[in-house]
């Protein structure tokens, strides 16, 4: 359970920029949020707040009941790597490496033994469709793919929340079928909270429920329809009418 009241964050540059400006809501666990909003809104300093990569000016994140503000930094940077997961627009991978190391990295941080990661990182990479593909280096993936391998990675540590922003901006629309397929099907399947920021309407037809900002405030929570979830889930991002891989298939 996600639970922020009152959250402001103001950049204190030449000129203060009031970013987010008193947003306060709660997201149960295994909901899957889209946020959504113009350019500027504060929808990429929610998602960093909220992920711990950076101290909110005022207000309150409690995540599973912790007090974020209550940690040090040490404190919040363990609770990131153990806790949870994050996916950037640039997919911010390891081009040294390859896909699966890349995917093991959080937990080789971990200290887990390399046996055990091994085998949780090749599991993670089969759910995201990526078991021929373990040993590639990053270049030699699609975007679509590299995304995916971001995923893994961001969900290796049994990530409680999973943090998106704008996931799919660089995809193609079969790729973006693919992704949004994906985060559904680990919301419904493994329970996964998911927030996702992203800029297309069509996107958040994906999710359980839309919080849409502007100008640094909370100004509608929606919630999407069963029936048009399932509706996108099915016909969303459609390029032909060839089937899904196996991966995403029911079963
Ligand atoms: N590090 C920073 N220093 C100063 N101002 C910032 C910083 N990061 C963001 N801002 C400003 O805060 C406001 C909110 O930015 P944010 O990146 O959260 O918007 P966004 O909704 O994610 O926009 P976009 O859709 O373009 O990604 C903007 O006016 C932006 O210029
Ligand atoms: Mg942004």
């Amino acid at each position: 359970m996600i639970k922020v009241t009152d959250l402001k964050k103001t950049y204190y540059g030449k000129v203060p920029v009031h970013a987010l400006k008193g947003v306060s809501f709660q997201i149960p666990s295994g909901q899957f949020v889209a946020i959504m909003g113009p350019s500027g809104s504060g929808k990429s300093t929610l998602l960093h707040q909220l992920a711990l990569l950076d101290n909110p000016t005022s207000g309150q994140i409690l995540l599973d009941g912790v007090d974020t503000a209550g940690l040090t930094q040490g404190k919040a940077a363990d609770f990131r790597l153990r806790h949870l997961g994050y996916v950037f627009q640039e997919y911010a991978l390891i081009s040294e490496l390859n896909a699966i190391e890349n995917a093991f990295l959080p937990l080789m941080l971990l200290g887990m033994k390399r046996k055990e990661f091994i085998r949780v990182s090749t599991e993670l990479m089969s759910k995201v469709g990526l078991s021929n593909r373990l040993h590639h280096l990053i270049s030699e993936l699609s975007g679509g793919e590299q995304q995916r391998v971001a995923i893994a990675r961001a969900l290796v540590n049994r990530s409680k929340i999973l943090f998106a922003d704008e996931p799919c901006a660089n995809l193609d629309t079969e790729n973006k079928g693919i992704v949004l397929r994906l985060l559904r099907k680990l919301c419904d399947d493994l329970g996964q909270t998911i927030l996702m920021v992203t800029h297309e309407p069509e996107q958040r037809e994906f999710a359980d429920r839309v919080l849409w900002l502007r100008d640094g405030m909370l100004v509608k929570d929606e919630s999407i329809d069963k029936a048009v979830r399932e509706d996108a889930l099915h016909n969303g991002y459609r390029t032909d009418v060839s089937s899904d891989p196996d991966y995403l298939k029911d079963n």
